[in-house]
């Protein structure tokens, strides 16, 4: 007999932790949480860390011997939780608040196990198939009419992303096989107000920062129609190819909603791309009463919303609903001969949606989230968390002193505080002292913004932990701090 090949002894440690371990570690992972999020509102909202304090106290090196999870859990504990701002802090009122909800967080651990990559039908046929039926769902939530074909990416900007790339495609440009080079100058349209990921979009793609025009906005900070329509044709008349208008739906500084049925009929009148970013408003029409914050999206092309601002589930997942998916296939489909399969055409195989070919398995939360709260249940807390923003704008209203800097159509108030007799340098310069010593207590979290060119402070009610309570102690703190600073 000839002799074998000499192999490796065989061990039956593969390195990771045998399921005996995963259970006790498992179980007091879960007891973490549960506490955690029973007791979030007890922790500094803001980490009271200074920048490279957690990387002071994190080994240069790997570990060379692998190490206990006993210790690996201890470090967490220790070194990651005082070091982290708390987004699922009922006080937080930052930026657009938000709230990893416990089915998203058990949606996440079973995404994590299954490690499933749907980037094609068949290695994900039931990912596959609860994404679009999820999507689908959530279009109906939002009162958007069948035909809309929902795909799930990471974030808006990703989103914001693929949508623009699908209306350079649209414009029958070539862009796909021959790049950018000898045509002439593009044009992608937004406001004044719209997210920089608009604008970040447009760099990615070759349109640059000069090819992105930003419409004028109106004294409630929407983009002005009449601006818009001159704009394209004096960029018509100089050779530019206007190809994509965006409008928002909740501007990230006021949550000011542009007005969308005027903006589709300029884009349907001029054959240009309309692209809704209401990755922010559009999780209000799920509330039957707010649904018109939608009024006019129905005739977009695209629209994003993302269920990690304003539905409760866990960062990341961003919604693009696409009226022409064709259009985003033509975008960026390409199947090298390893990625084909017998399923063909036949089958949705989500790589053909976007520049990743990787899938994460994003839409188990969602449909854990959107299961577990059923639709009233959604609804009562996104109405809820309107209310109490429309209380905090009462109280700024009748306090002398106090002046709101827009209105209040969603869950967030912009306002400041106006000493009598500081001119307008010193009162940016005093609203920017106030944030910071309301900050620094640690017991509630405001962000700021400019609007013709003054400073403004935001509170923003996202979280399903926020009580009336919470939300008048960040106005204590204000007004204690307005005396003091
Ligand atoms: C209106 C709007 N669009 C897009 C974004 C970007 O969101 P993401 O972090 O998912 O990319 C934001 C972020 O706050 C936003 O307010």
């Amino acid at each position: 007999m000839d002799s074998q090949p000499e192999l490796a002894p065989r061990s039956a440690d593969t390195g990771d932790i045998s399921p005996e371990e995963f259970r006790r570690f498992g179980h007091e992972v879960v007891e973490w949480i549960a506490e955690y999020m029973a007791g979030v509102g007890e922790l500094p909202v803001l980490a009271p860390v200074r920048p490279g304090e957690v990387a002071a106290r994190l080994p240069a090196s790997p570990p060379g011997e692998p190490e206990g999870f006993d210790e690996i859990l201890r470090d967490f504990r220790d070194i990651i939780v005082p070091g982290t701002t708390h987004w699922n802090h009922p006080s937080f009122f930052a930026y657009f608040a938000i709230t990893g909800a416990g089915p998203g967080i058990l949606g996440e651990m079973l995404a994590a196990a299954l490690n499933n990559n749907a980037m094609l039908w068949r290695t994900g046929p039931a990912q596959t198939e609860l994404e679009e039926r999820t999507l689908d769902w959530l279009r109906q939530l939002v009162g958007l009419p069948e035909g809309f074909r929902g795909t799930i990416q990471d974030t808006a900007s990703i989103s914001t992303l693929v949508a623009v790339a699908a209306a350079r495609e649209a414009a029958g440009l070539g862009v796909r096989e021959e790049g950018m080079s000898g045509l002439p100058r593009l044009r992608l349209y937004c406001s004044e107000e719209t997210h920089s990921s608009i604008e970040k979009a447009g760099i990615t793609l070759g349109i640059g920062r000069t090819g992105t025009r930003k419409i004028p906005t109106d004294a409630e900070f929407r983009m002005d129609p009449a601006a818009l329509a001159g704009a394209i044709a004096e960029d018509r008349a100089a050779g530019i190819v206007p190809f994509c208008v965006v409008a928002t739906v909740g501007t990230t500084s006021t949550s000011s909603i542009d007005p969308v049925p005027a903006i589709a009929d300029i884009c349907e009148r001029e054959g240009l791309w309309l692209h809704v970013d209401a990755a922010y408003g559009g999780s209000a029409a799920v509330v039957p009463e707010l649904r018109g914050v939608l009024d006019g999206a129905a005739r977009a092309d695209s629209i994003v919303i993302n269920p990690h601002k304003w539905l409760f589930v866990p960062i990341d997942c961003s919604t693009l609903y696409l009226r022409r998916p064709e259009v985003v296939r033509r975008a960026f489909s390409l199947t090298p001969e390893y990625l084909v399969t017998p399923e063909g055409e036949s089958v949705t195989n989500l790589m053909d949606y976007g520049p990743a070919l990787g899938k994460r398995f994003r839409a188990l939360k969602l449909w854990m989230t959107l299961r577990r709260f059923g639709a009233e249940g959604m609804a009562a807390r996104v109405r809820e968390h309107v209310r109490l923003a429309r209380l905090f704008a009462g109280w700024v209203d009748g306090e002398p002193g106090w002046e709101r800097m827009a209105p209040v159509p969603m869950s967030l108030v912009v306002f400041r505080h106006r000493p009598a007799g500081l001119g307008d340098a010193d009162t940016d310069a005093h609203n920017e002292r106030l944030m910071a010593a309301v900050n620094a207590t640690g017991e509630t979290l405001l962000s700021h913004t400019r609007l013709h060119g003054r400073t403004a402070l935001r509170l923003a009610v996202g979280n399903l932990r926020t009580t009336e309570e919470h939300v008048a102690h960040a106005w204590e703190l204000l007004r204690r701090a307005a005396t003091e600073s």
